[in-house]
């Protein structure tokens, strides 16, 4: 039988996520929005591309949250955007009803499945989804630090005027203004930036990336980035419903980790087929775990604006 993905939410995110899913012929996509007929176009649109660009998935449109049974995977992408001016925080009120209700109606048709969040503010609310969904925290998990290092391997390559398939680079911490870019776990073709790259062209690196997601919606002006999220959503999806075991930044429920408790955060993980297998602990210098833990604090404070 064929693999069977959710997608909910169809604006730019969701949409592109099922385009990246079909084109790499990962699995067949249920793309589901309230907004009447509008996932059913697009699940079309998309449908009908397959025969040009070479793929045979199907991904069909659906305004009824029903259509999710039989997904192995959930990627959750509704939530408001952001505007220009605000940050991923500001997001919290709005999104968490929508996260709630979207999780309610993942628990009641597709209990089996994985959940991956992608709705900001990230963190926030993959804590929420693993909550209300009360499925096991390896089984929920949130796209943040793909994204956040793809970025900083973009500028790293710009940088230095080289391919960006050679750039490695890590990024861990909260998906906000917080994230901790680590330049020591950060490589060119092998060779730590740190030998590449002076001091302060590394930190203004860095400064870039915690701010990249605001850099795009500033250009936009009427909404955030969405490539880049995707193309980091079907990564993950790729490595669980292949069990790839790829080692990949996420947001990952911790329980003592890096001396972080019962908290969602961005650190290195293993993702196979049980979702997060193995959160991997570096020894991180103590200015590193300082900012790492200084981003979870900020996180697990917000929590209570949700009621946690
Ligand atoms: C970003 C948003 C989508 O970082 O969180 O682009």
């Amino acid at each position: 039988m064929r693999r069977k993905v959710g997608v909910i939410g169809a604006g730019h995110v969701g949409e592109c996520t099922a385009m990246y899913l079909a084109e790499r012929n990962i699995a067949d996509v249920v793309l589901v929005d309230i907004i009447e007929d509008m996932p059913v176009g697009k699940g079309l649109d998309l449908s009908q591309a397959g025969p040009i660009r070479g793929y045979d998935c199907w991904v069909n449109g659906s305004n009824d949250f029903a259509d999710l049974k039989g997904c192995e995977m959930v990627v959750h992408t509704a939530g408001l955007p952001r505007k220009p001016g605000m940050s991923r925080e500001d997001l919290i009120t709005s999104n968490a009803d929508i996260i709630k209700s979207c999780t309610e109606k993942v628990k009641e048709y597709a209990p089996d499945a994985m959940i991956l969040m992608v709705a900001n503010p990230l963190d926030i609310m993959t804590y929420h989804s693993y909550k209300v969904s009360g499925f096991e925290s390896n089984k929920v998990f949130g796209q943040a630090g793909i994204l956040d290092s793809t970025r900083f391997r973009c500028f790293v390559a710009m940088e230095l005027g080289v391919s960006m398939n050679d750039v490695q680079a890590l990024v861990l911490g909260g998906h906000g203004d917080t994230m901790v870019p680590l330049p020591r776990y950060t490589t060119v073709g092998g060779i730590p930036i740190t030998e590449l790259i002076p001091e302060d062209r590394i930190q203004a690196i860095s400064d870039r990336t915690r701010t990249g997601g605001g850099e795009i919606v500033k250009l936009l002006k009427t909404g955030s980035a969405y490539y880049a999220p995707a193309a980091a959503t079907v990564q993950m999806v790729d490595s669980v419903l292949n069990d790839r075991r790829r080692v990949l930044p996420l947001s990952a429920h911790l329980t003592g980790q890096y001396g972080i408790n019962d908290l969602y955060i961005g650190v290195p993980a293993v993702l196979g087929a049980n979702g997060v297998e193995k959160v991997l602990e570096l020894d991180l210098s103590s200015d590193e775990l300082g900012s790492l833990q200084k981003s979870a604090g900020i996180y697990k404070d917000m929590l209570s604006v949700i009621g946690y």
